[in-house]
Formats: C-alpha cells, sequence, structure tokens
C-alpha cells in the first residue's frame, strides 16, 4: 500500500480501504496495473441517471463528492444558493431527500430526482384549493410565465399572503377594511374553522350583507336593505359623508352650519331593544325649535 504512494495515483480516502483487486481486476498476468484515472468515471458508473452530464459538471463526480465517501455529498446549502432554485423561508428546514426523492420515471434505475421539468411550487405541492385560483393564477409576471401559486404565497410560510394584490379583485381593500383579517370577511362554510375551507368567491359585496344596520332601518330604501354607501364609506363610520344641503329639504347655513347634529336631532326611539336615534321626523318650522323668539334671519349674528 505505501508503494502505490509512489504511483501517480495515490491510495487516499476510501480508496485506501479497497482491496487491490477491486481496481486491479485480477487476470493473472494480464492483470492491468496502468489502470485509466483521469476522470472518476474511468472507474465508477454514473448514479445520477445522467443528470449532471452537461455544463457546469461533465459528471464531474468529485464536483460533488471526494473520496471519504458518497454521503454527505459536498454540494452544500451555499452551493444551492448558486442553483436556480435557492432555498428560502419554510424551505430551509426541509432535508434534502424531502424534495430530492427517488423517481421511476428514470429507467432502467430508479434515481433520485435532481433537475424538475418545471420550478413552479405545482412540481412539489397539490393545489389544496380545489382549482378555485386557476384563473388567477393564469395571470403573467414580467417575464411572461404564469405566477402560479406565488400570486399568493411565498416559501415564508402558507400563511404568508402578503403577496396577494387583493385590489385585483372585484373588491378593493380601502380603509379599515385592510387590517382586517381575511376570515372576517371570507367566512368559511358551516363547522369548518379555517381560511383554507373558504369559497373566497362567496363573500358578499355590499356594506350591508356585512355590517349590522345601526339606523333601525330607518334608511330603507331598496327592498329590505339599507344601502350604507349612500352615506358611509370604508374609512370610519363617523363622521357620515351624508349630505344635509343634498339631501334633505332643510339645508344647514348661516347660524346653523355650526350647530351640532345632536341640537337638532333628539328623536330616540327604541328598536329591538336598542336605542336608535331618528333623524325623521325633525320639525322644519322655525317656531317648533325656537319658541316665540325667533332668531332673526339675517341678522349680523345670525347670517340666515
Ligand atoms: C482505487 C483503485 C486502486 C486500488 C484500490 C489499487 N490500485 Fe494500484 N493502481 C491504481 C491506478 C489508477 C494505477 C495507475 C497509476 C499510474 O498509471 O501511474 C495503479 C498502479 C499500480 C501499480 C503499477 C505501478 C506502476 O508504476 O506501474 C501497481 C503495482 C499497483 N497499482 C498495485 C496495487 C496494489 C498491490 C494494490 C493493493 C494494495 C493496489 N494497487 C490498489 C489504482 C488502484
Ligand atoms: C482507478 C479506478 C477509480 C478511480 C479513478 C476512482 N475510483 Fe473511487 N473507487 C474505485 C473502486 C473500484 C471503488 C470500490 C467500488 C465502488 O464503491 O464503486 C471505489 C470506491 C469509491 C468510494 C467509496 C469509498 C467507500 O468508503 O465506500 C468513493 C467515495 C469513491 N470511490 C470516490 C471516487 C471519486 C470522487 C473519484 C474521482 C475523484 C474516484 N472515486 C475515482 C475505483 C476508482
Ligand atoms: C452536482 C452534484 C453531484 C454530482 C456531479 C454527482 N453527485 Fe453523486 N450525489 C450528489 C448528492 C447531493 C448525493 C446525495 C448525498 C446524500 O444523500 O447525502 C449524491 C449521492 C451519490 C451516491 C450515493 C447514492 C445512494 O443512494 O447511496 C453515489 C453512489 C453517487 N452520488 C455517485 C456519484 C457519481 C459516481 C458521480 C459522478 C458520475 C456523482 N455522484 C456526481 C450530488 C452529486
Ligand atoms: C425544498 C426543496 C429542496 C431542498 C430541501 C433541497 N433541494 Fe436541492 N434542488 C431543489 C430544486 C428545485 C433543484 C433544481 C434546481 C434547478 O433545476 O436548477 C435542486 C437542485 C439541486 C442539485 C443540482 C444542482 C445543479 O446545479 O444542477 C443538487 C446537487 C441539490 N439540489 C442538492 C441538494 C442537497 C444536498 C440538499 C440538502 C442540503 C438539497 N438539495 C435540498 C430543491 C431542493
Ligand atoms: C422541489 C420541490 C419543491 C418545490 C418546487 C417547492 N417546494 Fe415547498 N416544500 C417542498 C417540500 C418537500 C416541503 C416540506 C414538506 C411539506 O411541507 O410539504 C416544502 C415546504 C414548503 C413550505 C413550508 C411548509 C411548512 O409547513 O412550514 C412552504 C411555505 C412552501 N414549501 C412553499 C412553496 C412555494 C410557495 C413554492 C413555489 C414558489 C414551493 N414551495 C416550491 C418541496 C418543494
Ligand atoms: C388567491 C390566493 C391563493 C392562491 C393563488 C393559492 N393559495 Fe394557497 N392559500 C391561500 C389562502 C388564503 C390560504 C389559507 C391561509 C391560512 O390558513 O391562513 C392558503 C393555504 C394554503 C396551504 C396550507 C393548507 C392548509 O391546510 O393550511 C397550502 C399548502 C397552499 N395554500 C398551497 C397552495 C398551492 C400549491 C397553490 C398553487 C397551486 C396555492 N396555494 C395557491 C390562498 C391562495
Ligand atoms: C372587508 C372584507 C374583506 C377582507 C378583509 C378580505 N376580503 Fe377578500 N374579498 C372580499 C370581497 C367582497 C371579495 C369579492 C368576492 C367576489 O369576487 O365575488 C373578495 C375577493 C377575494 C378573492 C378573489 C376571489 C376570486 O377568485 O375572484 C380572494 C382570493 C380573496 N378575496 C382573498 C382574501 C385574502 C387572502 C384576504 C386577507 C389577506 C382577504 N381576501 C381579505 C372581501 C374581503
Ligand atoms: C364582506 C364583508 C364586508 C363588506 C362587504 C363590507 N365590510 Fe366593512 N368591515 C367588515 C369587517 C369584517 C370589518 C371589521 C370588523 C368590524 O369592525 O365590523 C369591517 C370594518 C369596517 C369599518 C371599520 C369599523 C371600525 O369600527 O373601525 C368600516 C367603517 C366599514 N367596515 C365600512 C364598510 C362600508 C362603508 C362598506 C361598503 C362600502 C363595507 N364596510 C363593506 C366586513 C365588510
Ligand atoms: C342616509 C344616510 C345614512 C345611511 C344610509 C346609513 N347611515 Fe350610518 N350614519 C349616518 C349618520 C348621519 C351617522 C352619524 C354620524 C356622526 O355622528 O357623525 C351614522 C352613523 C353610523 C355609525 C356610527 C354610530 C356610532 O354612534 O358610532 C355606524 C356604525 C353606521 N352609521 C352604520 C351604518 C350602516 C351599517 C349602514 C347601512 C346598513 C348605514 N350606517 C347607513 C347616516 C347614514
Ligand atoms: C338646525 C337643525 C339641524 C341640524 C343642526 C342638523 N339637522 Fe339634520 N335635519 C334637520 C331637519 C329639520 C331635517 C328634516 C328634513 C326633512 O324632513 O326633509 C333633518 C334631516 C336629517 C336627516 C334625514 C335624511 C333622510 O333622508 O331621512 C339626516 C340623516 C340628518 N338630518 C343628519 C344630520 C347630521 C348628520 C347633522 C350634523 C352634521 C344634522 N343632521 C344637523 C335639522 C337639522
Ligand atoms: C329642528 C330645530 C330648528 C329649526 C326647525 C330651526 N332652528 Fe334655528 N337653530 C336651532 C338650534 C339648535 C340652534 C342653535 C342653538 C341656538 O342658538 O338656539 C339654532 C340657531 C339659529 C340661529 C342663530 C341664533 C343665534 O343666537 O346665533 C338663527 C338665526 C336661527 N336658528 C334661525 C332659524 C330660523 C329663521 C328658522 C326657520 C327658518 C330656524 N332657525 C329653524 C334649531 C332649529
Amino acid at each position: 500500500m505505501k508503494e502505490h504512494a509512489s504511483t501517480d495515483y495515490p491510495l487516499q480516502g476510501g480508496h485506501a480501504r479497497l482491496e487491490c483487486m477491486q481496481c486491479h481486476i485480477p487476470k493473472g498476468k494480464d492483470t492491468l496495473y496502468k489502470v485509466k484515472f483521469e476522470r472518476c468515471t474511468d472507474c465508477h458508473a454514473d448514479r445520477h441517471a445522467n443528470q449532471f452530464a452537461a455544463a457546469p459538471y461533465f459528471n464531474a463526480c468529485d464536483q460533488c463528492h471526494n473520496l471519504e465517501g458518497y454521503k454527505p455529498s459536498t454540494f452544500t446549502l451555499a452551493k444551492h444558493k448558486k442553483t436556480r432554485f435557492a432555498l428560502t423561508g419554510g424551505h430551509i428546514a426541509v432535508t434534502c431527500a424531502e424534495c430530492h426523492k427517488e423517481s421511476a420515471e428514470f429507467k432502467p434505475k430508479p434515481s433520485v430526482i435532481y433537475h424538475w421539468k418545471t420550478l413552479d411550487c405545482t412540481s412539489c405541492h397539490n393545489d389544496p384549493h380545489k382549482g378555485q385560483f386557476n384563473e388567477r393564477m393564469a395571470q403573467l409576471r414580467a417575464d411572461k410565465t404564469p405566477a402560479g401559486c406565488e400570486v399568493c404565497h411565498s416559501t415564508k410560510s402558507w400563511k404568508e399572503l402578503s403577496a396577494f394584490d387583493h385590489s385585483k379583485t372585484k373588491f378593493p381593500l380601502l380603509g379599515a377594511h385592510r387590517a382586517t383579517a381575511c376570515i372576517d370577511c371570507h367566512k368559511p362554510p358551516n363547522l369548518e374553522t379555517k381560511l383554507i375551507n373558504v369559497d373566497f368567491k362567496t363573500a358578499p359585496m355590499q356594506c350591508e350583507d356585512c355590517h349590522e344596520d345601526i339606523h333601525g332601518k330607518q334608511f330603507v330604501t331598496k327592498g329590505d336593505a339599507t344601502p350604507c354607501a349612500d352615506c358611509h364609506n370604508s374609512a370610519k363610520w363617523k363622521p357620515s359623508l351624508f349630505d344635509h344641503e343634498k339631501r334633505t329639504t332643510f339645508p344647514l347655513r348661516g347660524a346653523h352650519q355650526n350647530v351640532k347634529c345632536a341640537d337638532c336631532h333628539k328623536l330616540n326611539k327604541t328598536v329591538a331593544d336598542k336605542t336608535v336615534l331618528f333623524y325623521k321626523p325633525t320639525p322644519k318650522d322655525c317656531a317648533a325649535c325656537h319658541g316665540a323668539n325667533i332668531p332673526v334671519a339675517g341678522s349680523k349674528k345670525s347670517g340666515l
């Protein structure tokens, strides 16, 4: 063995543990001692079904293995960063073998897979959404490929959905709705509790479908419903967008301009055990509010 060190092929690592005849196949005096050794493949058959035959590897086993043994390979996470698929987020904690599984697609022998036809999430993950997002996933990225699951997901975690742009749905999230949890609007069906079970297309779109009418139906206009959007947007309920000038026959001008709503609107009624402020009827007649001493309209003080 020591003598072998003086040949051009010193026996190192695992090779030092071999029998002479594993390399010098015994054929009596025809035993070959000038064995080719430039490349590992001079003696080793490829074990990866030609997946590393092309550049940059050209089947050079020593790019990923040393003589100490095949496992572990010298292909580190740092090298993985330089592939087309850097391991990020939740993938960092995944073991090599969970992704690189043996596949029977390789003939004649099954082999561990290192290259996929596409690197889309669906190469490895099933769609748990029963196809409901197919249309949305067909949206193209800047590079003209379909965005797929990444319309919503990243590798961080399945619950992290910051990639999802709600403004591309029929219902952009504005005002207070931007801070509202998905599940508060997208309700799972009976007996289910998780967002994953939601049919996202069934979310109602009218304010009054989600928000209780606190006005005791005094503003009902269409059928049995009150269109909240006539007087509110999703920024905040108070103050309302109600325009006294346009929507009543009693414009608030001059001295009335700065009078508090509550100084004229005091009519409380009980509706379904709750106290509700009713805006009508409110008298329009000066005397109904001011009594006999009606302030003079047009006086300097009143400005009416
Ligand atoms: C891992 C494979 C391997 C093993 C194991 C191995 N050899 Fe070699 N051996 C080679 C190679 C490759 C050469 C060719 C070196 C060269 O061409 O200079 C060689 C060359 C030789 C030579 C010729 C040296 C010369 O200068 O012509 C002898 C003799 C030899 N080996 C004997 C042995 C003996 C004895 C053992 C067991 C103790 C052994 N080898 C184990 C690969 C091996
Ligand atoms: C001259 C022939 C020859 C060359 C060249 C050669 N090997 Fe080997 N090697 C063998 C033989 C024979 C075995 C034992 C049978 C087997 O495991 O395939 C072996 C075994 C191994 C083992 C397993 C050792 C163990 O402990 O089980 C590793 C790892 C290995 N070789 C790596 C390499 C790498 C990497 C290269 C290229 C840098 C290389 N070999 C080049 C002949 C060679
Ligand atoms: C681009 C990197 C790369 C190249 C090139 C490469 N391998 Fe591997 N090989 C790996 C990785 C990664 C493993 C898995 C190691 C592990 O499981 O720890 C592996 C595993 C192996 C195993 C063990 C398989 C098993 O199931 O026990 C053998 C044998 C092997 N390679 C041989 C080779 C041979 C021979 C070559 C050259 C023809 C080669 N490899 C080229 C990356 C590579
Ligand atoms: C989450 C899945 C995942 C995990 C975990 C993972 N890989 Fe990969 N790996 C991939 C994908 C996808 C590719 C394909 C990249 C490509 O096609 O360019 C790849 C490519 C490779 C390649 C081929 C590199 C090349 O340039 O052709 C090797 C070797 C490899 N991985 C080894 C490993 C090793 C070793 C580990 C564990 C330390 C590991 N991988 C963990 C998904 C994974
Ligand atoms: C090469 C196969 C492969 C590809 C491609 C792939 N993944 Fe994975 N991913 C896995 C494996 C294997 C796991 C670990 C097992 C599991 O959780 O399913 C995993 C785990 C995850 C996790 C962590 C799950 C958890 O519970 O922590 C997330 C998140 C994830 N993948 C998202 C993605 C996204 C998003 C894409 C597309 C950009 C993607 N993956 C592409 C194989 C892959
Ligand atoms: C339109 C957005 C959207 C798209 C596109 C989308 N998902 Fe999801 N995904 C979600 C939502 C929302 C959840 C629930 C998150 C939660 O529970 O907090 C989810 C959850 C998941 C989960 C976790 C499942 C569980 O049981 O908790 C997985 C796995 C997943 N998605 C995979 C995918 C895959 C694979 C694709 C591509 C085929 C995809 N998703 C496309 C929105 C999307
Ligand atoms: C304030 C209520 C509200 C909140 C909060 C909300 N959504 Fe929506 N979402 C809607 C409404 C309403 C629609 C329109 C439904 C339709 O298209 O018929 C919608 C549409 C969607 C759609 C599109 C369905 C489709 O295929 O066209 C997805 C996906 C979705 N929401 C996911 C989410 C996710 C994920 C979150 C949390 C990050 C979220 N939504 C937060 C109300 C909300
Ligand atoms: C799909 C259901 C849904 C629809 C449709 C919807 N909202 Fe909301 N909205 C919510 C949920 C859930 C919240 C958060 C919980 C809460 O405050 O009620 C919220 C919160 C709000 C808030 C903040 C409440 C606070 O106390 O900070 C306002 C204001 C609001 N919505 C107004 C509107 C208006 C106006 C419309 C119609 C343009 C509308 N919403 C349509 C579900 C909906
Ligand atoms: C005709 C106009 C009008 C319509 C329609 C209307 N509101 Fe209002 N709403 C008001 C006014 C006026 C106020 C009082 C605002 C203030 O005090 O600044 C108000 C106040 C509120 C408040 C705040 C109550 C408080 O005291 O904090 C809520 C909540 C509210 N509305 C919900 C709704 C909902 C839900 C709908 C639809 C079902 C709706 N509104 C429809 C005019 C309207
Ligand atoms: C100076 C007295 C006065 C003040 C101040 C006043 N209102 Fe009125 N408001 C009236 C009168 C009178 C009517 C009844 C008009 C009618 O019957 O056509 C009315 C009607 C209304 C209505 C009923 C509209 C409808 O179509 O049913 C609403 C809502 C209303 N006011 C909201 C407000 C709000 C909000 C404020 C404070 C920003 C306010 N008002 C301030 C006198 C006032
Ligand atoms: C629904 C009740 C209501 C009606 C109707 C009403 N007012 Fe007023 N008015 C008020 C209230 C409340 C104030 C503020 C408190 C105050 O100064 O008495 C006010 C203030 C005024 C002022 C300012 C007084 C001051 O001292 O600065 C004038 C002027 C005035 N009203 C004139 C009129 C005239 C003219 C009419 C009939 C066209 C009228 N108001 C109808 C409730 C009403």
